[in-house]
């Protein structure tokens, strides 16, 4: 080999090196954080909470800061019975079925919806459901007759 071949050949590898040595000490913050992460780090504590802010009014995901509408409440806790009868529920908008309740007067449908009440579950079952949000519920039933 002519040592202008030797020469040219040494200067590929050099610029093939230093190109490797620019690439491993790039030092930018992201590069360093992309490298450093954790194997399997998937969520951070910032990204639970977005996703937890993000699920959908009604899901059974821990009790959301701001209190929940009564029909959300209604659709995801109380529509099994309250939209089909079943248990003998009184059906959302039937006024029939629902004069024997209304005739008890709207503070103890309040009380029986969070404490139960026959075959009523005490808050309709519902586990993060607040004292505002079963009220709130019960409203949007009351209203629909
Ligand atoms: C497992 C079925 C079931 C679920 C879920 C359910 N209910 Fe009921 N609910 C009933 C039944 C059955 C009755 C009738 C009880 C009776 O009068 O003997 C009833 C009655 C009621 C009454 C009338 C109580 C009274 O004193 O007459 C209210 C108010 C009520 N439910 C609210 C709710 C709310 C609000 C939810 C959701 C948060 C809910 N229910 C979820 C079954 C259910």
């Amino acid at each position: 080999m002519s040592l202008l071949k030797k020469l040219m050949l040494v200067g590929v590898a050099a610029a093939a090196l230093s190109g490797m040595a620019y690439a491993a000490n790039d030092m930018s913050s992201e590069a360093v954080a992309e490298r450093t992460k954790p194997v399997g780090s998937v969520y951070t504590a910032a990204d639970l909470e977005g996703i937890v802010a993000a699920a959908p009014a009604g899901a059974d995901s821990g009790e959301p800061a701001a209190p929940r509408t009564g029909e959300a409440v209604y659709t995801s806790n109380c529509s099994a019975c309250h939209g089909t009868g079943a248990a003998g529920a009184p059906i959302k908008g039937n006024a029939e079925q629902w004069a024997s309740h209304v005739a008890k007067g709207r503070d103890t449908l309040i009380k029986h919806a969070l404490e139960g009440f026959n075959a009523m579950p005490a808050r309709g079952a519902c586990g993060n459901c607040s004292d505002e949000e079963i009220i709130n519920a019960v409203d949007y039933m009351l209203d629909a007759i």
